[in-house]
Formats: C-alpha cells, structure tokens, sequence
C-alpha cells in the first residue's frame, strides 16, 4: 500500500540535525509558482499598462465624482462660498481655471499668483477680502479705477467660477512677490455679508 520509497537522509549533520531529502509537496508549489504567475501579472494590469486603476485611484475618482454631484445639486441654489470651496476640490475644473489664469490673468498677478501689477494672490491679504465669494465678486465685477477688469463681461459666469476655483488654490501658498496689500483674510469683510451688496470692505 505504503508506495514511498524509503526516506532519504541527506549527509550532512548541523548541531545534530539531519534533513531529508524529500520532495515539496505539489500544493506547496502550486501556491509558491502560482503566486508568481500571480505577481507577474497583477504588476503588468495595475502598473504597467494600468488597464485596471489601483484602490487609490478608484477611490480618488469617486470622491471626485461625489463632489461633482455635490456641486451640481449646490449650484441649483445659487453661487456660495462652500459651492465655489467645492469646484476648487475638483481637478478638471482648476485645470480649467488654471488655463483661463494663465490667458487673462497672468500679466497683471504674475505665473504662481504672486503680483506684479495686481496684488499678490498668495498671501493671507486681501483688499476685496479673501472668501470664496468676495474673490468671485472682485473678479466679476473688476476694480476699474485700478485696473483690475470686470471679467465677468468678458468670460462669462462659467469661466469666471473656474477661474476663481483656481485662484483659491493660490490662495495661502505664499509666493514671495508683491508686498502685501489689504488686511489679513480672517479681519476682511463681515462673515455674513450678503453676495451683491456687500460693500463693507473700503475701496482702496
Ligand atoms: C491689467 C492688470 C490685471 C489683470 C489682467 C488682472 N488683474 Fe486682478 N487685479 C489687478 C489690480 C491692479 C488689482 C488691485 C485692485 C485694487 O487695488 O483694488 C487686482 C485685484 C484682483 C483681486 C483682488 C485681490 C485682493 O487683494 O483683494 C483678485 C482676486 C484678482 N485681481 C483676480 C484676477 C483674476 C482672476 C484675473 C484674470 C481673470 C485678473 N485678476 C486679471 C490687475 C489685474
């Protein structure tokens, strides 16, 4: 019945110890060479030819994909500052924005944002105030007496949110340019002052 042959010892002796000289078991191998098949191709699908997208991406795909949804229900209300916060999570619209700043934007406040003509944007100082809605209002509605134009004629509604999504990701960067201007962020504009009227702020 017992078809083994007769085990083996190998000759060498350690400390005492003697091995055998027997074979692996198959499932021993099965698992070591199927594992490496495995490896192999886990390593070309997730990170070679990334035909399947790892948990990290997944997942920051979908928290992008929330928040788009998000913004779509917000927007139904009206501009905020949570709403315009929320664009300036999302990739594809600061690369828009991105795009647009450095068409219409970069001459005057510089690439990073730092300030030339206009204000240094990176800075925790702000003339107009540095909430989401004040920034959007600044850029809609321009400063023309010191030529800062009203760009929401030119771009529009849309481009102008994309816009100032980006220009909040400048924000607190801190750029070395432009010396600041304007007051620190948290002593600027009322907390609750209403999106078109809010005239708090002195105008330069
Ligand atoms: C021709 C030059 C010029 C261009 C182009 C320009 N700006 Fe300005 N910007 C200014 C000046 C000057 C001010 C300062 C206004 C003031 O002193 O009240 C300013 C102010 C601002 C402020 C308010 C800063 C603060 O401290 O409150 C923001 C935000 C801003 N610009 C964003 C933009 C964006 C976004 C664009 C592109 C769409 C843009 N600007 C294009 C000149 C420019």
């Amino acid at each position: 019945m017992n078809e083994h042959k007769p085990d083996e010892l190998r000759d060498h002796v350690y400390d005492g110890i003697e091995e055998y000289d027997n074979k692996l078991p198959n499932w021993w191998l099965f698992i070591l060479y199927g594992s490496i098949v495995f490896a192999v191709g886990y390593w070309l699908v997730f990170h070679t030819f990334s035909i399947v997208d790892l948990p990290s991406a997944r997942y920051d795909k979908e928290m992008v994909k929330a928040s788009e949804e998000q913004l779509a229900r917000m927007s139904k209300q009206g501009l905020t500052d949570e709403s315009l916060a929320l664009m300036a999570a999302i990739p594809a619209q600061v690369e828009e924005g991105r795009q647009l700043y450095a068409t219409y934007c970069v001459v005057c406040h510089a690439d990073r944002g730092q300030g030339l003509v206009g204000p240094n944007l990176t800075d925790g100082f702000w003339i107009h105030g540095g909430r989401p809605l004040d920034i959007h209002r600044v850029v809609t509605d321009g400063v023309l007496s010191k030529g800062m134009a009203a760009w929401g004629r030119q771009l529009g509604p849309t481009r102008v949110q994309k816009v100032v999504a980006y220009v909040l990701t400048l924000k607190g960067t801190e750029v070395p340019g432009k010396a600041p201007e304007g007051v620190p962020e948290a002593a600027a504009a009322p907390p609750t002052a209403a999106p078109a009227t809010a005239g708090a702020t002195g105008n330069g």
